[in-house]
């Protein structure tokens, strides 16, 4: 039997994870359906309703997109079900599978490593012994601490608006990563200091402006990574006029936090370099 998967979103219209999934299908051999499903915002508990009537009809698993992940993580660690560490440090889900190892609900969190991964290997930026800056606090910042931490920066430094949300991610890596550098401030501390990468996780692009960054902000061969997808964000044109060398979206962290979803659950790993072409072409 074709074995069944799905994203959970609202809206989920838009969503490239089906043809993403359909491509990995295709290009290992894996015998799946992949669909967009819409689940409520406007009923209590319709999340997990809706996850329900999936494993119903036989579904093996799901991934999770805004605005689901944090009720995709209370489901998870639900009792008798399970989260992989890195959700647990999320504080989120995005990708979930049904019935695997006897267990009912199974929590992942894909996208920090997702983002690691399109880094390291597509980009061909180490992240070892760099000064990296994380914009934001949020959903979006929490989930990438944990792989950031994992690859070996220098230094991590987390500026949001509001500072205290900063803060407090600074002191939820404390027991996981006791002996990373990392801390907290605000935009307006950054004047004077220099990084290797400086990645946006905040939401300001969606309202067309970039958060306030000083000039002399990217160190040489400094490289912008903006977590949305959209070749020219107000992040990017921003980081271009301040002398970024490597400016990118978060097109391929989308694609590699598939990869790593798919792998979850399948067991192969798809090549996403074809993936890559077929979203955007060259
Ligand atoms: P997500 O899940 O996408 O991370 P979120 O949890 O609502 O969404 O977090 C949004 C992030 O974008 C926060 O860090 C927020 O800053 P505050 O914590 O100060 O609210 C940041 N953000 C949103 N709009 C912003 C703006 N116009 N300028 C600067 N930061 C902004």
């Amino acid at each position: 039997m074709t074995d069944r998967y799905c994203v959970f979103g609202n809206p989920i219209g838009h969503s490239k994870s089906p043809a993403i999934h359909a491509a990995f299908a295709a290009a290992t051999g894996q015998d799946l359906t992949y669909e967009a499903r819409l689940a409520p915002i406007d009923a209590a508990d319709g999340f997990a309703a809706a996850v329900q009537a999936f494993v119903a009809e036989g579904g093996r698993g799901a991934n999770v997109t805004v605005p689901f992940k944090e009720d995709a993580y209370r489901l998870a660690g639900a009792p008798g079900n399970r989260l992989t560490p890195r959700a647990q440090l999320a504080g989120a889900v995005n990708t979930l599978a049904f019935g695997m190892d006897g267990v009912p609900v199974l929590g992942d969190n894909t996208d920090g490593v997702g983002l690691v991964r399109d880094l390291t290997d597509f980009l061909g930026v180490s992240l070892a012994g760099k000064r990296i800056l994380l914009l934001g606090a949020g959903g979006a910042a929490r989930g990438a601490l944990g792989p950031l931490l994992d690859a070996g920066p220098a230094e991590l430094a987390i500026a949001n608006r509001t500072v205290a949300k900063a803060q407090t991610l600074v002191e939820l890596v404390a027991a996981s990563h006791p002996r990373a550098q990392v801390s907290a401030c605000a935009f307006a501390d950054l004047a004077g200091r220099r990084f290797d990468v400086v990645i946006n996780a905040t939401s300001a692009s969606l309202q067309g402006e970039p958060v306030p960054l000083p000039a002399g902000l990217y160190a040489p061969g400094g490289v912008a990574y903006d977590m949305m997808y959209g070749a020219d964000t107000p992040f990017l044109a921003q980081a271009r006029q301040l002398g970024a060398a490597i400016c990118t979206d978060g097109l391929g962290m989308l694609v590699e936090q598939a990869a790593e979803a798919f792998a979850l659950w399948r067991g192969v790993r798809p090549d996403t370099a074809a993936v890559r072409r077929l979203l955007r072409p060259a």
